[in-house]
Order: structure tokens, then C-alpha cells, then sequence
């Protein structure tokens, strides 16, 4: 296969399109409490807009297994069948319970990166370590938290209860939190969106993060991988089963070693482009916004080959409602 240096701008546009279908049909949602319409309909609308774009793709991790919600599926095949061989990563509505309760910071969310280049694996959780430059290469996940700790404070060049850390408020991770409260290392215990919360150490948002730590989503580590080999921060990851089946679905899909610690380049490496469009307004993207006319959406994509990074406002039309004529 002939390898790809990088991609054609104009990709970057097409991606775009995809993330935008996405965010507008989920944003019609946004504080309806309907967590499954908003995601199904983020999923029907990049599905859609996928089928146009121009590449030979395949879906390499994306979500719906883990908790039974409407997904592109793992390798369903996508694109208009000419151009590169992709691998895509998805998460048509990150923080779905976000976007149904109307808060803020939901996204649409999808990287892409030459074939191979990317995990596959089916939807299941991930138990992750992401920092920003000035801690990349000195953290390990083969080792305890606590030495992570230790190494990030001495490459920052901080006291350790100067750190400030992000970690998803679950309970698998309440032995995490136990950890670094009593390191003295301040937490910020987010309810949802860890993509964010890897994305915010190297990217400086309200608050300083200087690591991302805990157990969430696969695909959610997969694309933070995407976008901090743009941003040149870190992340480890390690798949974390919560049952048999979850096994057996690993080993399903090739995974032999199920123990396996990946490195950053093994979640992802060579070219790659992250796009993601904001749902409802957060730290990160505005949100769409609904006129009588017209539809606007901000997004944002990277590219990894030369670390650009694009804000893209578009005005869509809106669709007209054809009203019967009286009489
Ligand atoms: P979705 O809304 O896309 O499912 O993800 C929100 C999220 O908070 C992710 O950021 C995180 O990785 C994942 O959920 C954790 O999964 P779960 O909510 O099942 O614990």
C-alpha cells in the first residue's frame, strides 16, 4: 500500500460536513430529555453524509455496543468508494445525556487516518492516561498512579498539589479519585465528556488540566488520540472489560493480548485529521444555533502533518416546511 504523507485539504472539508450533519440533527434535540433520538439521529445524519465523502472508509471503533445505543457500526464500510483507504474513528454525539439535558459542551466528533493506522476495536471502555507536551514521554501506564503523579509534577516543574487532574465521575474510577485526593492533587470530576477532558491538556480551555485519568469510553481514547497527535500531547491506553462478553467481543475482533497496554502510536499514528462540531455551546465549540432562516454551526478540525488548526463557521440553509396553500 502506498503510504499517504498526508491528506488533500479539501478532506478536511468533507470531514466537516459530516460532523456539521451530525451536530445540526442532534442539536434538534438539545434539552429534550431524549438521549436515544438525539444519538440515533446523530448517527443517521453522519451515516448519510459518510456515503459522500470521498474515500474508501471503514469504521475502525465507534460507539453503541457499550450501552445499546444507535452507532455506525464496528467496520461497517463507508465513503463514496473512490479516493484513500481510511480508518475512521466516531462518536456521532459526544455527551449525549449532556445534549438531552441542554447542557453544555455536547459535540459530534470523527477522525480519520490512513488504513491500519487506527485501533479497531468494538465499543467497550478504555482506562486512559493523556497529558499535554510538557508531560509527553515521561508517563506510563504499567505503572501506578501515583507514580504518574510523581512523574507529570516533575515535568511540569509543580508541586504535586499543584496538579490538576480531570477524571469521569463513575464509580470504577472512585478508587482514582481516592488516589490523588490523597496525593493532594486537585480533581475536576466531570459528569461526561472525556474527549474534552484530554483534549484541555494541551489545549488551554477556562481551567488548567494538566492529565486526563480513569476509565471511559474506547473510541472516546481512540479519537483524543487523534487529536493530541495534532496538539503533540500523550495518551495511554489500556481496554477495560466489565464481563465475559465484553471479552469474548475483544477476542472477536482480533484482540489477543487482552492485557495490552497501547502506547499513543498504537491508538493512533501516521496522518490524521480530527474534526468535531460543537452541539450545544460549551468551553471547547459554540453550539448550533437555529434561525428562521438559516443554521449555524462552528467546528473546529486539525491535521496532524503540519498541526493546523481550523475554526470553521458555515450558514446553512435552513430546509423550508412547504405549507399546503388555503383555500
Ligand atoms: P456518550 O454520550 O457519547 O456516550 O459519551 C459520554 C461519556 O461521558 C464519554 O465522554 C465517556 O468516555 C463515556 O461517556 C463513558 O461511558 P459511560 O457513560 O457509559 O460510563
Amino acid at each position: 500500500m502506498k503510504a499517504i504523507h498526508c491528506f488533500a485539504p479539501s478532506l478536511s472539508i468533507d470531514v466537516v460536513s459530516v460532523t456539521e450533519a451530525g451536530a445540526i440533527a442532534a442539536s434538534r434535540y438539545a434539552g429534550s430529555g431524549n438521549r436515544m433520538g438525539a444519538d440515533r439521529s446523530a448517527v443517521a445524519a453522519m451515516r448519510k453524509h459518510l456515503k459522500k465523502c470521498p474515500f474508501q472508509g471503514r469504521i475502525a471503533i465507534g460507539e453503541g455496543l457499550r450501552d445499546a445505543a444507535p452507532a455506525l457500526r464496528f467496520h461497517e464500510k463507508t465513503g463514496n468508494g473512490c479516493g484513500p483507504s481510511v480508518d475512521i474513528a466516531v462518536d456521532p454525539l459526544e455527551g449525549t445525556r449532556i445534549c438531552a439535558n441542554g447542557k453544555p459542551g455536547s459535540l459530534s466528533i470523527m477522525a480519520l487516518a490512513q488504513k491500519g493506522q487506527l485501533l479497531h476495536a468494538p465499543d467497550m471502555f478504555m482506562l486512559k492516561i493523556a497529558v499535554g507536551p510538557e508531560a509527553k514521554g515521561v508517563i506510563d501506564l504499567n505503572q501506578p498512579l501515583s507514580r504518574n503523579v510523581a512523574f507529570i509534577s516533575k515535568a511540569k516543574k509543580c508541586r504535586i498539589k499543584d496538579l490538576r487532574f480531570t477524571i469521569l465521575n463513575r464509580p470504577y474510577n472512585q478508587e482514582f479519585i481516592e488516589v490523588l485526593h490523597r496525593m493532594g492533587v486537585l480533581i475536576k470530576v466531570v459528569d461526561d465528556g472525556d474527549v474534552i477532558g484530554a483534549i484541555s491538556t494541551s489545549w488551554h480551555l477556562n481551567n488548567r488540566n494538566d492529565c486526563l485519568f480513569g476509565i471511559g469510553g474506547a473510541p472516546e481514547g481512540v479519537l483524543a488520540a487523534t487529536a493530541l497527535h495534532c496538539l503533540g500531547g500523550e495518551i495511554q491506553g489500556k481496554l477495560w472489560y466489565r464481563n465475559p462478553d465484553e471479552i469474548r467481543r475483544a477476542r472477536n475482533a482480533g484482540i489477543k493480548d487482552l492485557k495490552k497496554i497501547y502506547k499513543h502510536e498504537e491508538l493512533a499514528r501516521g496522518p490524521v485529521i480530527f474534526c468535531a462540531t460543537g452541539v450545544t455551546s460549551g468551553p471547547f465549540l459554540k453550539g448550533v444555533e437555529h434561525y428562521p432562516t438559516k443554521i449555524v454551526t462552528h467546528s473546529v478540525v486539525m491535521s496532524s502533518h503540519d498541526r493546523a488548526i481550523n475554526y470553521i463557521d458555515t450558514e446553512h440553509d435552513r430546509p423550508r416546511v412547504s405549507r399546503r396553500a388555503k383555500g
